[in-house]
Formats: C-alpha cells, sequence, structure tokens
C-alpha cells in the first residue's frame, strides 16, 4: 500500500456510533501502519457542541477501546489524537457552512496543504442531499484554495427503492461529479471479498470451471444470530431485502459472476460487475411468489433462554410486516451463467454468524464407485468465507483407507488467521485508504446501484401489492422457514450447505 496525498478528512455526523465504532479507529490503524500523509487532520462536524478537546478525549476513548494497538504505542496514539479538530455547526443550515469554510482554509493554512478534502456523511441518510447541496452552495466542492480534489463518501442505505436510489443520485450529480463520489459498501471493503477477484483471476485452475459446464449452482449465505438489538425502529422500515440483499449481497454476486477485466482498474473492474447486473434476469411477479421466500422471526428458547419475536422487539410495530428472512433463487442470462441457477439467503436470529459463498461443481458424468455414501454427498464444493474465520475450502471426495472403494468427503481448508504476521486491514481501513488515494473500485457506481435496485424492485412491488404474498415465521435459532427455503432448490437430495444446526429448543452447539 502507498500513502495517500495530504489533506483534511471532513467527518459530518463525527459525534455518532458509526465515527466512534469505526472511522477514527480505522483512521489510527492507518496511522500506526504509517500510510497517512505526511500533513493530514481530521475535522468532525455536527450539531453537538464540543470543543477540540472534548472531541479529542472521546476519540482517544474509543481508540483504546477498538484497536488493540491503542494500548501499545501511547505516545503514537497521542500524536494522532492531536491531529483531530472539531466544528459545531448545524448541518441543515446553509448559514452555518462559512463557519465551516472558515475552519476548513485555516487547517490548510496552519497545514500547509491545498485544499484536499474528503467529506465523510456519516449521518442519517436525510442529510446526504442536503449536506452535498450546501457544500456546493457555499463553494466548499471546491473552496476558495482552489487547488486540490474534493471527494465525497456516502453509507448506505443509497435509497430505499428504485425511485429514490434514481432521486439520491440525480441530485448528488448537481453537486459533485461521479469521479468524486464514493458510495461505501463496507462488504466491499473485506479481504476475503477482494480475495474472490485474486482466487478466480490469479490461478489457472478455478477459472476454465467456472461457468455452466462444471458449476450446478452457486449459493450465498450471510447469517447473523443476533435479532435486530436497539435498531428496531430502522430495521423495521427496512428489512434484510433492503438492509443486505440489494446492496451487500448482490455486489458479492457480481464478484462471483463477473467476466475478468482487462486490466484492474476501476473502471474495468466497476463495468464488468455493472454488466452482472444487467444480464440478472428480470422478476415477473409469479417469480417473486415462487422463487422469494421471506420469513420473520418468532418468539422461541435458545440454548434454555426465551428470545422474543421480531414483533415483541423495542421500535417494532407489532403488526409488522417487514422480513427478517429472505431467500431468493435468480439466473444470469449471459453465455457464462446461463440455467446456472443463483441461490441467496439472508436473515436475522439464525443459529449463527457467517457470511460464505459456495460454489457446487457439478458431480461427475458417471458414478464408478458406486456406494450410497458417494452418491448422495459428494459434489465437490469451493467454500468461500467471508466471515468469520475467513478463509477458503474445497470440498472433495477421497477414499476411506481399507478394502473396497468407499469415498468420504474431506476437506482443503485455508485459514487467514494463519497468516499470523500480517495485518488484516478492516474493511474501513481499506475503503478510507481507497478513498484517500482517489480509488473508486471498491466503492459502489450509481448505475450499479440503480441496476440492483431495479433488480428487487419486483420483489419490493409484489410484497407491497399482492396480500397474497406469503410472510412465513421461523422461530429464532433456526435456518429460517427451511422446509419453504429448501424446496426453492427443487431437486430431490440437493440441499443447503448448513454450516450449523438448528439451536431453539435442542439447545446444540454450532459447529462450522
Ligand atoms: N453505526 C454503524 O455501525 C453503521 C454501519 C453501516 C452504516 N451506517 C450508516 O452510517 C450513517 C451514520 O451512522 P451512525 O450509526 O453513526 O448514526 P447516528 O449515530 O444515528 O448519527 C450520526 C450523527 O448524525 C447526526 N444526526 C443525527 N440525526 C440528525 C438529524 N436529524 N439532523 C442532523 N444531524 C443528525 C448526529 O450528530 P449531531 O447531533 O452532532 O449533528 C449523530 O451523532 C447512517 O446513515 C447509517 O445508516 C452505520
Amino acid at each position: 500500500m502507498t500513502k495517500a496525498e495530504n489533506h483534511i478528512l471532513v467527518i459530518f455526523g463525527a459525534s455518532g456510533d458509526l465515527t466512534m465504532r469505526k472511522l477514527i479507529p480505522a483512521v489510527f490503524e492507518l496511522s500506526e501502519q504509517k500510510l497517512l500523509p505526511e500533513k493530514f487532520a481530521v475535522l468532525g462536524v455536527g450539531r453537538t457542541a464540543l470543543s477540540d478537546n472534548s472531541f479529542r478525549a472521546k476519540m482517544k476513548e474509543s481508540v483504546t477501546a477498538f484497536s488493540s494497538h491503542a494500548k501499545e504505542n501511547k505516545a503514537n496514539l497521542d500524536n494522532f489524537i492531536g491531529k483531530l479538530h472539531y466544528t459545531g455547526i448545524n448541518t441543515s443550515d446553509i448559514a452555518d457552512y462559512k463557519l465551516l469554510k472558515d475552519k476548513i482554509e485555516e487547517l490548510a493554512i496552519s497545514l500547509n496543504i491545498p485544499c484536499n478534502i474528503i467529506y465523510y456523511l456519516a449521518t442519517p441518510p436525510s442529510l446526504y442531499e442536503i449536506i452535498p447541496h450546501h457544500l456546493y452552495e457555499s463553494g466548499l466542492n471546491m473552496p476558495g484554495c482552489e487547488k486540490g480534489w474534493k471527494r465525497l463518501i456516502i453509507e448506505k442505505p443509497f435509497g430505499t427503492d428504485l425511485e429514490t436510489a434514481k432521486t439520491l443520485n440525480r441530485n448528488l450529480l448537481k453537486y459533485f461529479d461521479e469521479s468524486q463520489i464514493y458510495r461505501i459498501d463496507h462488504y466491499l471493503g473485506k479481504e476475503t471479498v477482494q480475495n474472490v477477484l485474486v482466487t478466480r483471476f490469479s490461478n489457472g485452475i478455478f477459472e476454465p470451471l467456472w461457468n455452466r459446464n462444471y458449476i450446478h449452482r452457486v449459493e450465498i449465505t450471510s447469517a447473523e444470530n443476533i435479532g435486530v438489538e436497539n435498531r428496531g425502529g430502522y430495521y423495521d422500515h427496512s428489512g434484510a431485502l433492503r438492509d443486505m440483499l440489494q446492496n451487500h449481497l448482490l455486489q458479492l454476486t457480481a464478484l462471483i459472476a463477473m467476466e475478468p477485466p482487462t486490466v484492474v482498474s476501476s473502471t474495468a473492474i466497476r463495468n464488468e460487475t455493472m454488466k452482472v447486473f444487467q444480464a440478472f434476469k428480470p422478476l415477473s411477479p409469479d417469480d417473486v411468489i415462487n422463487n422469494v421466500i421471506r420469513g420473520q422471526y418468532i418468539a422461541s428458547v435458545i440454548r434454555g433462554e426465551n428470545v422474543n419475536g421480531y414483533r415483541e422487539e423495542k421500535g417494532v410495530d407489532p403488526d409488522s410486516r417487514t422480513e427478517t428472512f429472505v431467500a431468493m433463487k435468480f439466473f444470469i442470462d449471459n453465455w457464462r451463467w446461463g440455467g446456472v441457477p443463483f441461490y441467496i439467503r439472508t436473515g436475522k436470529r439464525l443459529p449463527t454468524r457467517v457470511t460464505e459463498v459456495v460454489i457446487h461443481f457439478r458431480q461427475t458424468p458417471h458414478h464408478l464407485f458406486q456406494s450410497m455414501k458417494f452418491l448422495s454427498s459428494t459434489q465437490n464444493q469451493l467454500v468461500i468465507r467471508i466471515q468469520p474465520d475467513e478463509g477458503i475450502l474445497l470440498k472433495f471426495g477421497m477414499k476411506v483407507p481399507g478394502a473396497g472403494f468407499e469415498v468420504q468427503n474431506v476437506n482443503m481448508d485455508f485459514h487467514y488467521d494463519s497468516l499470523k504476521d500480517i495485518h488484516l486491514p478492516s474493511a474501513y481501513e481499506r475503503l478510507l485508504l481507497d478513498c484517500m488515494q482517489g480509488d473508486q473500485t471498491l466503492y459502489s457506481r450509481g448505475d450499479a446501484v440503480e441496476a440492483a435496485w431495479e433488480f428487487v424492485q419486483p420483489v419490493l412491488d409484489t410484497w407491497k401489492n399482492n396480500p397474497k404474498a406469503p410472510l412465513y415465521g421461523y422461530p429464532a435459532g433456526t435456518w429460517g422457514p427451511d422446509k419453504v427455503v429448501d424446496a426453492l432448490l427443487g431437486e430431490a437430495g440437493i440441499l443447503w450447505r448448513y454450516p450449523c444446526k438448528n439451536l431453539s429448543n435442542d439447545g446444540e452447539f454450532c459447529e462450522l
């Protein structure tokens, strides 16, 4: 990794949870890795009245809590904290942006740097149009010190449906250029997600098999074992489809399914992922009923403890029909993937926390070793584990020692944590550094965001307008409404990969 140019990182919403738990600790880690430029400052912005010193004290506490390096080297921490500043403004009031401009110019002069600025919107989405508009009106997208770049990072959600996503994009583009807009999807910042590209395109053995001739189906699971915690109010207006599937899981699908880019560049890679979105076979209302399953967790007992159902959670409407689980089957209509089903499932209060992609290869054309065990279970799988225990696992058949030719499945297993001496950057570290370096590869482009919304819009419409679209209950601690979800696979003897058993009632522990 190379160092970024001198700049100021302006964080809106600096008194909030994201800044404290993720952003400032990530910037500190970059500092520890000596990846920050020589002249650098963070300027926190928000309505909360804080002095530089009180902001620094707050951030020092959070870096100490969320970064292991902070305790190791107190001098480094103090040096880093000295680079933090704060200015209190009403972010919705354009008049206050004069104060912000003055502060930025003061910092730029004292550091003797051009006005290279990253604006990070760590605020509620209701401000995603207001703040860029005010920055533009105040000339802060191109401040008084005109030299230097200006970049804008925004957090998901990028809209709540196709129409709002288009409106957001249209409005952002009035104030900033697409080349200045960095839409963050922290999934793309994960090492294992990026490793999908390296695994596919740096090895001679996988890519020749990576198509409809050798792959039977692709399965993507993102399971959380927690419920909605204290985010019930937010989640009830979002649901699993908007919160996870439309963004993280479709982006991941695009990396799995894309064609090799001609070069490693942001434009080349994002063009290829965009082509995947364009090839998604559109879902008809019947497809939504037959191939998209929504579920909601109901009260249950997990390891002897009573667990609330979703409708009993704080902030959730007691009659809510918001999905906490979604599973879907869909196709990518192109030469590589024609006829290969893609299955995605995601949900809350499932038995474990795991995100993985499973490539299921076709069986051998002839079953030479006619043992029942072999026939029912051996299908080569490549499991790309995104979290936890990041790594890659290849499952294949081996002979059971002894008489005859009995076959059993074995694993060839690589775990990232075996690379002990290597610092694995967090998603925010990686993505912040990329933005500092002007690399948009791992950020979502506006057209791809809209294409992903376009794909899921029929699901939102059918669920909203068709009272017959079912919503299945599933006991907290189980793999969703499993009978209907298994039926989605549609072939006898073919199952989802269940990385651990159900926890509801039987109290069994998870085995990944
Ligand atoms: N927290 C996470 O782990 C996480 C993960 C992924 C994405 N995100 C996204 O990142 C963004 C920030 O998340 P967060 O959890 O930090 O949010 P937050 O704590 O609710 O809000 C961040 C800050 O925004 C300001 N703010 C809140 N409501 C406002 C309003 N109505 N008008 C003007 N300012 C307001 C507040 O600062 P002042 O009152 O000082 O102005 C607040 O401290 C959200 O869009 C969220 O969806 C968060």
